[in-house]
């Protein structure tokens, strides 16, 4: 009872089915024949009953129902599983065993399966493996081949001295071995012998020798087995499965494929396949398809999206026949589309508020900057004296353009309050730039001064003022361009002292003087220059003089003729009354015009170091030198060569007269003009020389014979030493 549960042991051990990959849940049998016989699936080619099977003669198979459950037949073996995709069937078949008592004795079954030579079928030689088990066993296996009349043999020898050299689960040749078997092989006999002593030696643990054909997967060697007492006999737990190859005739596809009626691949998706293991084709469904080949419409189309064999990155699985495309997923799309769309959406109106924002920036830092620049000062003073103001405002990239940018070789002048730089228009008119160094109240005052009392004059002696431009974080004026540099530094700069005749000096003063007179009495409202000094008296190509830098300057209202005000003016010009009381009068004007004169004629600096304490200062020293009767040492040599005496003299006690200590003793702009286009009469005219009377009367003459070029250029006067904002005596 022991042996035979033993032997159960190895059947179960022996027996498992591996399922071969059947075909899919759908019926593979002949529609209207039996799909199942007992566990088994019937697929077509195969069939059972008449018309069933594809020849009705190797693949008709019978369903023997007397067994429970019931069992399938192909001619005398059972049929345990049908595969279409592979081509195979797994059948059962006999184990050889052999069993020896204590003397030797020994009792036991060869195995044979004859397939027929001509049938479909034969041994997969991939899928057996010809197998033995025991201690003192040779076995053998010889077979026919469907190949003509060839035969085969082979087999293995297995020993094992002792119980404990088995290796559990290894057949290697102690206590199990296994060989493989040939191509085409039909037929087969398996008989087993002792190798050596008719298992005396190992009795104790092994009685019986096994050798079977069987299939790979339904074989693991266990140690256990050596143990089992199989008494043969009883008809129970001789089998082992065994895959059988099958083929449709005995053609290749080619030939096949010539008798359609005759071809078995009936599934127009489906793919013929020359046997590997004999003669004759199978059918397999089509890549992406699956079913049975071999019935019409057999092949159906697998849906890769339901079984999951596909790899779409990100997108949706979308079942087409034989095969799936990847479609984008709609809702990602939307979800993309919708995020990019926001994202463009965004950037769009964030790039419109950004350039909104930043123009409006820039319209209200231009505001600022207008404001800053004094803009609502100009406007204020345009309103409060109810004069039109006819500056044109230029824009802030104009002025760029004309400047190069700013540019280090277009600056034409440094200053305490600025930089002037040589500009060119777009319609070729070169112009002088000055741009505030820093933008601070008095100097924006005294920027929107000159802008507004500049607009007001139009004199041939006085630089004109073509523009402004107040958007620019510093306001920038644009003036006429004038060549010549200034008065200054014709009389005193190393190379060009001496460089202007006592005529042309004579000539300058006059001009300067008409230029003074005009603002302090011709003009609409009374001006007062305030900072009248050699540097501030430009000159033009013809020497012609502009009086410049109205940035000191003041408006007196017509009914005053003084006004207090912060001292402000250039040290060495300054008025001395002025700067002791702060009371501004056109007075002041005359004072520092007597020190232009008298540098025009000594060619000296108004303050110099040079001299002595009390005669640093140029009025002290000239007014001195003319009280102790040596004028004609301290005037210059050319002036004293090129002028007559009287003339000199004349000249000389005009200055004085300018420069006196109180303001009343000074002579108006007027006179003073006068004077000097007086004197200069007696060089031009030298018959009227002594006649100062005819030389007056002249004047009228004069002025109308008078054709100076008043389109002349010219350079700004930057100076070093002004005395702006000085706070002393207000
Ligand atoms: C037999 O076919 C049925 C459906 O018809 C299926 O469920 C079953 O798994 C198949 N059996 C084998 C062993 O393939
Ligand atoms: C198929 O086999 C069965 C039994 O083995 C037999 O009765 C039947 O006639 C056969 N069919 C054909 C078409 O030969
Ligand atoms: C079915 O099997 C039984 C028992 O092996 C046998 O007697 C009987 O003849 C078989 N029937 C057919 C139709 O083969
Ligand atoms: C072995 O078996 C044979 C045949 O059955 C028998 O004659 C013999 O006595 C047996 N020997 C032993 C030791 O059992
Ligand atoms: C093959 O074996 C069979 C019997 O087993 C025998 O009749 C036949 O002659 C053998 N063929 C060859 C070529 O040996
Ligand atoms: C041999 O291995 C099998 C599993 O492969 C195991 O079940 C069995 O107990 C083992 N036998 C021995 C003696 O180790
Ligand atoms: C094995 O037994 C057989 C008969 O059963 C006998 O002829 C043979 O001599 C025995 N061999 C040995 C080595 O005992
Ligand atoms: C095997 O079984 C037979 C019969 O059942 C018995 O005579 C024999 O002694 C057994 N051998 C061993 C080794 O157990
Ligand atoms: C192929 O099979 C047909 C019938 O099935 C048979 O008449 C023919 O002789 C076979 N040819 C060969 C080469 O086996
Ligand atoms: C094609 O096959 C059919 C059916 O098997 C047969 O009747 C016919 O003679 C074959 N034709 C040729 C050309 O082989
Ligand atoms: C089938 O075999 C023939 C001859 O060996 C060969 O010419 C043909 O290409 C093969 N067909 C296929 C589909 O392998
Ligand atoms: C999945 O599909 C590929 C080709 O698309 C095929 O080769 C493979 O056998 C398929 N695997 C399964 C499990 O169906």
């Amino acid at each position: 009872m022991r042996e035979e549960m033993a032997m159960w042991h190895l059947l179960l051990q022996l027996l498992p089915i591996i399922c071969l990959t059947a075909g899919a849940a759908a019926s593979l049998a002949k529609p209207g024949c039996p799909e199942r016989c007992g566990d088994v699936n019937i697929s077509y080619p195969f069939g059972v009953g008449d018309g069933c099977s594809i020849d009705g003669l190797w693949f008709n198979l019978t369903c023997n129902k007397t067994y429970d459950p019931p069992k399938l037949f192909m001619t005398g073996y059972e049929v345990l599983e049908i595969s279409v995709q592979q081509g195979q069937a797994r059948a059962n078949t006999f184990v050889a065993s052999y069993c020896y008592n204590s003397t030797g004795y020994m009792i036991g079954y060869n195995s044979r399966m004859y397939l027929d030579k001509s049938g479909p079928y034969t041994f997969s030689n991939t899928r057996n493996k010809f197998t033995a088990l025991g201690c003192d066993t040779q076995a053998f296996i010889k077979g026919s081949l469907v190949d003509s009349d060839s035969n085969f043999t082979s087999g293995c020898v297995s020993f094992c001295s002792e119980e404990q050299r088995v290796v559990n689960g290894t057949c290697s040749g102690i206590g199990c071995c296994q060989t493989i078997i040939p191509v085409g092989a039909k037929r087969f006999d398996i008989w087993l012998g002792s190798s050596a002593n008719n298992h005396s030696r190992v009795l104790g643990f092994n009685p019986c020798s096994y050798a079977f054909l069987i299939a790979d997967d339904g074989f693991k060697f266990n140690k256990k087995d050596l143990a089992i007492n199989g008494t043969y006999g009883d008809g129970k737990g001789k089998l082992v499965p065994v895959v059988l190859d099958w083929a449709i005739g005995n053609q290749t596809c080619e030939s096949a494929q010539k008798n359609s009626s005759a071809y078995a691949c009936k599934s127009d998706k489906s793919t013929c396949y020359n046997s590997t293991n004999g003669p004759g084709y199978r059918c397999n469904c089509s890549q992406g398809y699956e079913g049975n080949p071999y019935l019409e419409g057999g092949c159906k189309d697998i849906d890769e999206c339901i079984t999951g064999n596909y790899t779409c990155r990100a997108g949706k699985c979308k079942n087409k026949e034989g095969g799936y495309d990847c479609t984008p997923n709609i809702q990602l799309l939307v979800v993309i589309l919708g995020v990019g769309l926001s994202l463009l959406f965004v950037l769009i109106a964030g790039s419109f508020i950004y350039w909104g924002l930043k123009k409006r920036k820039i319209i209200l830092l231009k505001e600022k900057f207008f404001r800053q620049n004094g803009g609502l000062l100009l406007q204020q003073q345009i309103t409060s004296h109810g004069v039109v103001v006819t500056t044109k405002i230029f824009s802030a990239e104009e002025l760029e353009r004309a400047t190069n940018k700013y540019a280090e070789d277009r600056i034409i002048g440094r200053g305490g309050y600025g930089t002037v730089y040589k500009g060119i228009l777009p319609d070729n008119t070169t112009v002088a730039i000055k741009k505030s160094k820093i933008v601070d109240e008095t100097q924006i005052e005294q920027f929107i001064n000159e802008v507004f009392i500049l607009s007001q004059i139009n004199h041939r002696n006085v630089v004109k003022l073509l523009g402004c431009c107040l958007e620019t974080e510093v306001p920038l004026l644009v003036y006429e361009f004038i060549s010549n540099g200034t008065l200054f530094h014709h009389i005193h700069e190393e190379g060009y002292s001496s460089s202007i005749s006592f005529e042309d000096r004579l000539r300058i003063a006059s001009e300067t003087a008409g230029a003074l007179d005009y603002l302090h009495s011709a003009a609409s409202i009374p001006i007062f220059h305030r900072d009248v000094k050699s540097t501030n008296i430009l000159l033009d190509h013809n020497l012609t003089a502009k009086v410049s830098d109205f940035g000191a300057s003041r408006l007196v209202p017509l009914d005053q003729t003084q006004l207090n005000t912060l001292v402000q003016g250039t040290l060495g010009y300054l008025d001395p009354e002025y700067f002791q009381t702060g009371q501004l009068t056109e007075k002041s004007d005359v004072y520092s015009f007597g020190v232009v004169l008298v540098e025009m004629l000594t060619g000296e600096k108004p303050i110099c170091m040079n001299r002595s304490q009390e005669e640093r200062n140029l009025s002290m020293h000239f007014i001195l030198s003319m009280k102790e009767n040596r004028l004609f040492g301290v005037l210059e040599n050319r002036v004293v060569d090129e002028g007559g005496v009287e003339q000199l003299l004349a000249v000389a006690r005009l200055a004085k007269r300018c420069l006196k200590v109180k303001g009343e003793e000074r002579p108006t702009m007027k006179e003073v003009a006068m004077e000097l286009e007086g004197l200069r009469g007696f060089v031009q005219h030298p018959w009227v020389q002594s006649n100062h009377e005819e030389t007056q009367s002249l004047l009228g003459e004069l002025e109308i014979g008078y054709s100076g070029n008043g389109n002349a250029a010219g350079k700004d006067s930057l100076n070093n030493n002004t005395m702006s904002g000085l706070e002393i005596g207000r």
